[in-house]
């Protein structure tokens, strides 16, 4: 029975859900949006706070300031809650409203940008304030996450090991890429295991952050408008694109058999399915990462208005046709079922 007294020394970490009935690929998908943050950005968040608190640039007066796109915020804004310290997070207009409300619930400042950067992002616009903001007040502490090792070894730490405790024959690992900690970790983890683990990163179409063509991205949590400086190529195998349609696709198709997840799960699922089939690789042990779930998500990914504003009338159509066909399938199996019994 696991009792706490502080938010952040919970996290389930043994969960995993098999997809194969859902996406028809063996697909193991590890959950960690279960703990009071509701996403991995938890174990950064824990990590690198728990260096600035060792190394003494955390003081009591001390504001932590952070550019996030939503989960890292809330994380820290729990983690600031609960230790005494003031959190100002700096994200923009993609983070949903109820993030935002989740911040400042936890009592955290929240400033959002507007401008677009040059790669039509926001990161530089959220990364120039941030810099103004220390640069005028040194009680401001900016833990930095696109460049803070203390991000890629909390996956190292415990993200990679609680994989491999599971999947001790793993071949390939499916890891969504944002500021690339995690990726990173478990790659690095990977790298001097006991047996070679294919790592594919996975992207959403749009962003720059393994050379891509900038474009428009709406979905948070993954992509980048800048290249992340943690990221070492030379630990990733392989990196697949997917569009923002097929994410929300993916999300939907997961949604309709219960499992309510958040944008990047369905990128990373989605591109997991996708390398699976096209490498006809039954036989292979695959896991992927889901960083989130989706309620954060209910005013957009899962919003009818917002999906057909921005990607059309037509972008579930394929799900809805795949939901149909299940459901004849079933009905047509039913009595099948029955006569046996
Ligand atoms: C929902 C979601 N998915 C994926 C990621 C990417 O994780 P990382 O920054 O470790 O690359 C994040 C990071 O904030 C996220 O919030």
């Amino acid at each position: 029975m696991p009792v706490i007294s502080a938010p952040h020394e919970f996290n389930e970490e043994r969960l995993f859900v098999d997809l194969e009935s859902i996406v028809g690929q063996p697909l193991y998908l590890k959950c960690e949006g279960f703990n009071f943050a509701g996403s991995i950005k938890l174990k950064a968040a824990n990590e690198m706070v728990e260096s600035a608190e060792r190394d003494g640039v955390l003081r009591p007066d001390s504001v932590l300031v952070e550019s996030s796109s939503g989960n890292l915020g809330v994380a820290l804004s729990m983690i600031a809650a609960s230790k005494g310290y003031r959190f100002l997070c700096i994200t923009d207009a993609r983070c949903n409203l109820s993030t935002r409300l989740l911040m400042e619930a936890l009592g955290s400042q929240v400033h959002v940008v507007a401008d677009l950067d040059a790669n039509n992002g926001f990161l530089g616009t959220r990364i120039a304030y941030v810099r103004e903001l220390c640069a005028s007040d040194d009680r401001y502490v900016w833990l930095s996450q696109y460049t803070n090792p203390g991000n890629w070894r909390a996956h190292h730490r415990t993200t990679a090991p609680e994989i491999a405790a599971d999947f001790p024959q793993l071949d390939v690992l499916f890891v969504g890429a944002g500021t690339a900690g995690t990726l990173m970790g478990c790659a690095r983890y990977f790298r001097t295991w006991h047996r070679p683990v294919h790592i594919v990163a996975v992207d959403a179409v749009g962003s720059v952050a393994f050379g891509g063509e900038p474009g428009r991205r709406m979905i948070p949590g993954l992509g980048m408008s800048m290249r992340p400086p943690l990221l070492d190529e030379s630990y990733v195998d392989e990196v697949i694109l997917v569009e923002e349609a097929d994410t929300i696709r993916t999300c939907h198709r997961l949604a309709r058999r219960g499992f309510l997840f958040g944008g990047s799960t369905g990128t990373v699922v989605s591109g997991a399915a996708e390398w699976l089939a096209r490498h006809g690789a039954r036989d292979l042990t695959a896991v992927a990462i889901a960083p989130d779930l989706g309620e954060r998500y209910l005013d957009t990914i899962y919003q009818t208005n917002w999906l057909q504003d921005l990607y059309g009338d037509l972008v579930l159509d394929d799900e809805r046709m795949s939901t149909a066909a299940r459901t004849d399938e079933a009905a047509t199996r039913t009595p099948d079922r029955q006569r046996r019994a």
